[in-house]
């Protein structure tokens, strides 16, 4: 009580400092110091032009505090962030080490209320740049609230019910957008699929999910080709038996539609443009979306509505400098956790416009981002690093063809960002007077932890880095052979871990708790285990270096060695196989299959590197088929049987002399093999 005390007094002659007068009482002061700390545009902090200890100290102080008090500290983060119907009395009633995350239960609000009603009418909510070039359009935030209404009518006049699951599989689009926050007034849990995925990848989310209804549109042009993606859902149904209804987007063209198909446009029309948002609890859910692990099927992470909207609203005012009347673009698709937290909820949340990106980096032409910046005078820009990589090698013509100075700040997201690509970023689309923020974060997390904070005044930012967690986050480094955690200030690498909880955590697996527990929940001491290793500095920065498990990141897309292995063991004439994640110069990591066939297979490695393709685009996506394809007589297996994978990657790379311990190895010849191959293919 006392320290905290001391912290408010902190609080105040930073108060005084920054100038304001006009000082009320304690609590509240602290309340809008908050505000202002997080919230200062980039003008006013140049104009404070702080020395870096008094900058870093200043974090410190608010992070100190946010130790210190934690509920004061996320109590008044989510009344300053968010419109309560009723407010909450309990704040965080988690218990990290048995899986429990509770935070502003007895709360109740409405997440689309939040997102569309405060707003004024005419500020523009989103801009949806079309797949077709030089096309976008505008949408205001009453006309976005009309067409949220009329959708979450349409459902509810279809039976769904709160806490019903509805997949989304669409396009990014307004219609995407409206669907998910009409999910969110009548209190049904979303699902989106990203609209990439094939129609068994579909089925079996709707199938784990249990949906009832799917919302999908006739087609999804995406870089000047036509995805089909009423007919994957067709496909999809097949397999599937709890669906009842189909709302279908005429995206292309208009038919009469029969059977379970719904006319998303006609049905929405007839429906009244207002409905009173209902209150739901904090923790009733918001969503499911399902992300890899190293083993199993995809899980359905649940994330609810008040945690998670109060912690992605306020890091993307606070990472993105981002208020109203800035125009910002999330260029993820919305089918992605990144689309959910940084294009959808965290930006309407705070009435600011969020472009829609419908299309591909290089469609028409390598320039298709630097274009829509200067036709939109986007203000930030977030993407992933594997994007930044392809256009860096199509040279910087295409950049510097256009007028990229309303940019302030540019977002990095989904895997390490390397140092080449961090540069091109700063200095060629940035021109060395942006903040570059390498965002870290994952499905799992809900919202960004680790990231430079350009609110902070004077926030230091080192390249590649992620540099220092936000206020409220504790992260720490967990030896991997101790299992002992790192001492903060010391210079070491370790398994990253979250050591409290946070309200956008993720709750549960859909209907698997235990495995959530598993999966995320240290056994040593009860953390969160984010499944990422990383470096951490004496100065409590730190670097995301890798995923610790089986986990692949190819462009920013996590898949799991087991989906991938089980796609191409659906081959007839596969009897086994293992794939290993390799480095890749534009998607990060590219995938290496090592197969082993039956006895007596005829065909030519060219004719079974095509049809193991398309077993995986059929069963996973296009984005999931390996780069290298290895045919091989036995895999490298421990005495046990597991797949040594350590020594696969080091072959994949061509590393054939210094494989580290091999002495577990149930057959040498395994690695002979191999290495032959490799050595013929040099
Ligand atoms: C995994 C999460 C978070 C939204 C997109 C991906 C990797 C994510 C970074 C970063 C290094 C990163 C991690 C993480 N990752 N951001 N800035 N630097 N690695 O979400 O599909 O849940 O994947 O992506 O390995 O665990 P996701």
């Amino acid at each position: 009580m006392k320290r905290s005390k001391l912290l408010l007094a902190n609080l105040e002659a930073f108060y005084k400092f920054i100038g304001t007068s006009n000082i009320g009482n304690r609590r509240h002061q602290c309340n809008i110091i908050q505000a202002r700390l997080f919230s200062r545009s980039l003008a006013a902090q140049e104009k404070l032009s702080l020395d870096r200890d008094t900058v870093y100290n200043r974090y410190e102080e608010v992070k100190q505090f946010a130790r210190s008090d934690p509920e004061s500290f996320w109590a008044q983060m989510a009344r300053e962030k968010l419109k309560w119907r009723k407010d909450f009395t309990r704040v965080n009633e988690c218990n990290l080490s048995k899986g429990e995350v509770s935070w502003f239960s007895d709360g109740q609000l409405n997440v689309s209320e939040n997102c569309l009603d405060r707003h004024p009418r005419e500020d523009i909510a989103l801009i949806w740049e079309k797949d077709e070039p030089n096309q976008h359009e505008q949408v205001a935030y009453g006309e976005l609230l009309d067409m949220t209404c009329q959708i979450a009518q349409t459902l509810l006049s279809l039976g769904v019910k709160p806490k019903d699951r509805v997949v989304i599989y669409l396009p990014t689009s307004p219609i995407a957008v409206a669907t998910m926050l009409a999910c969110a007034r009548i209190g049904a849990m979303h699902c989106v699929v990203f609209a990439g995925f094939s129609a068994s990848a579909l089925a079996q989310r709707i199938n784990d999910s249990g949906a009832k209804v799917v919302v999908t549109a006739d087609k999804s042009p995406r870089g000047g080709k036509m995805i089909e993606l009423q007919k994957i859902v067709t496909e999809a149904l097949n397999q599937t038996a709890t669906v009842e209804k189909v709302l279908l987007w005429q995206r292309t063209e208009s038919k009469t539609l029969s059977g379970n198909l719904v006319d998303l446009m006609k049905e929405s029309d007839r429906m009244p443009k207002y409905m009173e948002p209902e209150a739901f609890s904090a923790e009733d859910p918001l969503f499911m979306l399902y992300t890899s692990g190293s083993t199993g099927k995809p899980k359905g992470l649940v994330h609810t509505n008040g945690g998670y909207l109060t912690y992605t609203s306020w890091t993307h005012e606070v990472i993105f400098n981002c208020s109203k009347g800035d125009i910002y673009a999330c260029v993820a698709d919305v089918g992605w956790i990144t689309g959910h937290s940084y294009l959808v909820y965290g930006p309407l949340a705070n009435g600011v416009t969020s472009v829609l990106f419908e299309s591909t980096p290089v469609y028409p032409d390598p320039g298709r981002y630097w274009e829509m910046v200067e036709r939109l005078k986007i203000n930030q820009f977030y993407a992933a690093p594997t994007a930044i990589r392809s256009l860096l090698k199509k040279g910087d013509s295409y950049p510097n063809k256009y007028d990229l100075k309303s940019l302030r700040v540019l977002g990095s997201v989904g895997e390490p960002i390397n140092t080449e690509a961090w540069h091109w970023y700063n200095e060629v689309i940035g021109r060395s007077r942006c903040k570059i923020v390498d965002t870290w974060w994952q499905t799992e997390t809900g919202g960004i932890l680790i990231s430079p904070q350009p609110s902070t005044p004077g926030s230091e930012v080192i390249p590649t880095m992620a540099m220092r967690p936000l206020p409220g986050i504790e992260p720490a480094l967990i030896d991997p052979v101790t299992k002992e955690v790192i001492p903060k200030g010391r210079a070491a690498d370790g398994d990253l871990c979250v050591t409290k909880p946070w309200p956008s955590m993720a709750r549960t697996i859909w209907q698997d708790h235990e495995r959530f527990k598993d999966t995320y929940i240290t056994k040593e001491h009860g953390f969160y285990l984010t499944g990422d290793e990383a470096h951490q500095t004496e100065e409590g920065y730190f670097r995301i270096t890798g995923r610790m498990d089986d986990v692949i990141n190819i462009s920013g897309h996590r898949l799991g060695t087991s989906e991938v292995e089980d796609a191409i063991n659906l081959h007839p004439q596969v009897s086994e196989s293992a794939v290993v994640g390799s480095p890749h110069a534009i998607k990060g990591e590219g995938i290496h299959a090592f197969v082993i066939l039956k006895d007596g297979c005829e065909e030519t490695e060219s004719q079974l590197i095509t049809e193991i393709n398309s077993f995986i685009k059929k069963d996973i996506a296009s984005f999931a088929q390996p780069e290298a394809f290895y045919f091989v007589p036995v895999l490298p297996k421990t005495r046990s049987g597991k797949i040594m994978r350590r020594i696969l990657k080091k072959l994949s790379v061509g590393i054939t002399d210094d494989l580290g311990d091999v002495s577990t190895l149930a057959e040498p010849s395994a690695v002979e093999n191999i290495v032959k191959l490799i050595e013929k293919r040099k």
